[in-house]
Order: structure tokens, then sequence, then C-alpha cells
């Protein structure tokens, strides 16, 4: 345990903020009573795997709890392998361990930064594939009861970069351990953009796993080199009678079907067409290649990503009528805020 300790190594968007005190915990027996003891203690508590879903917007007067955990137990039953995996487990790296033990499923989300307890949360989703498709259940400390809890998938309320534990379990659920669920027939998904080359090959799940990670490095800024959160905003989504008003004065609009009734707009479309590409506050800035990634060009400071993200907002509502909101977690100096 130390005291005000940097939480720039911490973050993948490489703010330089503190926390008070910083535990990593290296067993789940750790993880549980770590947590209890300060739940119990009244101090401000925030868990962190990779931070890259995490945007620091002031120093945080609490403890950041690194969850680093290990461990993960293979099973077979009729037709499926089950895998449970601690919540420390690098996401990128389970996915590697799998193809190698001969186990698909989870290929389409390579790359994707970030520890498995997180996965869930947002219910992490890229290429065709969301965890909610190969998610068996997710297991988590109530910290008011101190009791362990195991959701089975259906229970976790998933929907597009949200779920329960963002929902009604927020801030009483640390995650421990999570399911997956991956049939032994592999059935690829390759629906979406550069995998539809692969349809009507004799494709492996290597051959999907190396197409995503090229993909990705090719769009997407390495957060080691170029600082970065992923996505800053969520697609919107919005209804299809709003989509066709829209589409009518913007011709080239990009909206993808989202259920009946629903369509997801490209928030990147949208800030890229706001002409927003390449703009800067201070040190952070708009991705050029990428307009929904806001990037660590200069030693940006958190004023400088929320006074950019706030004027994104503003250009995209007045231009669109459509209000963007942002994916990753904005914390304060005690606990989550709203842009
Ligand atoms: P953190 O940032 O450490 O934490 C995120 C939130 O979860 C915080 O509120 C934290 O308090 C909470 N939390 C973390 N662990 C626990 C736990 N065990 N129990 C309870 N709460 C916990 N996301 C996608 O969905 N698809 C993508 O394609 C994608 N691409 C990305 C690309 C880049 C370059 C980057 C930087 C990010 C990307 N993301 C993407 C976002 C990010 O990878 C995911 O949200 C990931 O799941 C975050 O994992 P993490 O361990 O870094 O979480
Ligand atoms: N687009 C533009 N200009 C831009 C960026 C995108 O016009 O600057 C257009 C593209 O041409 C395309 C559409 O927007 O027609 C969608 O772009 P892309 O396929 O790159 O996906 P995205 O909507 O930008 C989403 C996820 C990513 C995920 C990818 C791949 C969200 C918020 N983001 O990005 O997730 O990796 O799809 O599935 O849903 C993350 O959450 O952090 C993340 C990176």
């Amino acid at each position: 345990m130390t005291h005000s300790v940097s939480l720039k190594p911490h973050n993948t968007f490489g703010l330089d903020h503190t926390c008070r005190e910083l535990i990593a915990v290296k067993t789940t027996g750790e993880l549980i009573s770590c947590c209890l003891a300060l739940y119990q203690a009244k101090e401000p508590m925030l868990l962190l795997g990779s931070g890259s879903n995490v945007i620091f917007c002031d120093d945080f007067e609490g403890t950041v709890v690194l969850v680093q955990t290990r461990g993960i137990e293979v099973a077979t039953i009729e037709g499926y392998h089950l895998l449970s995996v601690a919540a420390g487990e690098d996401w990128h790296e389970l996915i590697c361990f799998c193809l190698e033990q001969g186990i698909a499923g989870l290929e389409n989300l390579a790359l994707v930064p970030g520890k498995v307890g997180a996965a869930p949360i947002q219910n992490i989703g890229a290429y065709g594939v969301e965890l909610n498709d190969i998610c068996d259940w997710v297991e988590y400390l109530d910290l008011s009861s101190g009791r362990l809890i195991r959701l089975n998938a259906p229970d976790c309320q998933f929907a597009y970069r949200d779920s329960i534990f963002k929902q009604q379990l927020l801030g009483s659920a640390v995650i421990t351990q999570v399911g997956f669920k991956l049939a032994k027939a592999w059935q690829p998904k390759l629906d979406y953009g550069p995998l539809k080359a692969l349809k009507n090959t004799n494709v492996t799940p290597k051959n999907v796993f190396d197409c995503i990670c090229q993909t990705r490095m090719a769009k997407l800024p390495d957060p080691k080199t170029m600082g970065n959160a992923g996505s800053f905003f969520k697609n919107p989504v919005i209804t299809n009678e709003q989509f066709s008003v829209l589409v009518d004065k913007f011709p080239s609009m990009v909206g993808y079907p989202q259920g009946m009734i629903h369509t997801k707009l490209a928030a990147g479309w949208l800030i890229e067409a706001a002409g927003l590409k390449g703009v800067q506050i201070g040190g952070a800035a708009v991705h050029k290649n990428q307009a929904l990634v806001l990037i660590n060009k200069d030693d940006a400071t958190s004023d400088d990503i929320l006074a950019l993200a706030k004027h994104i907002v503003d250009c995209v509502e007045s231009l669109f009528g459509v209000k963007l909101e942002a994916e990753p977690r904005l914390i304060a100096a005690t606990g989550e805020r709203s842009l």
C-alpha cells in the first residue's frame, strides 16, 4: 500500500492524476476482503482493471483497487467448452490462450484492451460479436451483503455498451469471475466490414483473429504511443422515423438497424461531418483517422478532454439534433460524474 500515487501508468489516456492509496490485489480472497474493508470504512473506492475505459477528471480522493487476480479453468460438456476466468486476467491474452487450446468463439473481440472483469460491465463489443453472445455467467461480490452472487447471462441485462453493472448494481458489485460457454462447433461471424472477405473460404479462427488484429491496428491508435480510451462516445440509438428524417437531409449518414424500430448512428460519421476531425483543444485532439477517438496529443489535461468533448457534443447536437454520450467512465474526486 502506498500514499498519493500517480495514476498515469494506470489509465490508457495517460492522464496525470493521483489517488490517495493504491492496492494491487492478486487473489480473489484479497479482492473480496480489501473491497469489503473499504466499503465498510466508507472510503471512496475505485476498481480498476487496465484503465482503458476511464477518464480521470480530478485527483481521486480515495483508494484505487487494481484487480490483478489470475486463473483460467476449462471444462467441457457435450457440445461446449466452459471457461471460468478470474477478473484480473487480460482479455486479449485470454483469447490467445483459447486459440492455443483449440477453443474458438472469442476471436472477433481480439485486441480489445482491458481485463476480463471489466468486459461484462459495458458488454464489450466489436466486429459483430458482443460479450453477451459468449458469456455464461458473471460472479460478483455484493458489497452490501458481503455475499458472492452468480448471475446467469440473461439476468445481466446486457445491451449495447450496457449491463446491470452500469444500472441497478452500479457501485455495489465487484466482479470476481466470468464464465464463458463456447460451442465446439465453431460458427464464424463474418458479417462486419473486412471480415466479409473471408466468406466462402476455408476460414479458421486464427484467420479471423489475424484479420481483426490487422484492422484494429490500422484504424485505432495504440495507447502505448498515443493515449486514448477507444471510442469516446457511444453510437447514438434513435428511432427509425428520426433516422429517415435525418437521412433525407444528409443522404450519406451511416446508420445500422438496431432491433425492429431503432437505428444506431455512427457517431464517427456525425463528428467527421461536423468538420471536427483533427480539432484540438489544449493537448486533446480528435483523431485524424477515426473521429470517434479522442487522443492525448500533447500532454492533455482532463480539462482539455472535457472541453473538447463538450464542444463535440454541442456541435453535433446543433447540426443533427442528436446528443452524444460519453462511453468511458468519467471519474471525479470521489466517484463517477457525467459530461
Ligand atoms: P477499466 O477502464 O479499468 O474500468 C472500467 C470500469 O469498470 C470502471 O468504472 C471500473 O471501476 C470498473 N471495473 C473494472 N473492473 C471491475 C471489476 N472487477 N468489478 C467491478 N467494476 C470494475 N470497448 C469495446 O467494447 N469495444 C472495443 O472495440 C473497444 N476498443 C478499444 C480500443 C482502445 C484502443 C481502447 C483504449 C479501449 C477500447 N474499448 C473497447 C474500451 C475498453 O477496452 C473496454 O471497456 C474494457 O472492457 C475496459 O477494461 P479495463 O480493464 O481497462 O477497465
Ligand atoms: N466513420 C466516419 N468517420 C470516422 C469514423 C467512422 O465516417 O472518422 C464511419 C465509418 O466509415 C463507418 C462507421 O462510421 O461507416 C462506423 O465506423 P467503424 O466501423 O470504425 O466503427 P465505430 O462505430 O467507429 C464501433 C465501436 C468500436 C468497435 C468498432 C468495430 C462504439 C462506440 N464503437 O466503432 O468499439 O471496435 O465499432 O466493431 O460502438 C470502443 O467501444 O471503444 C470501440 C473502439
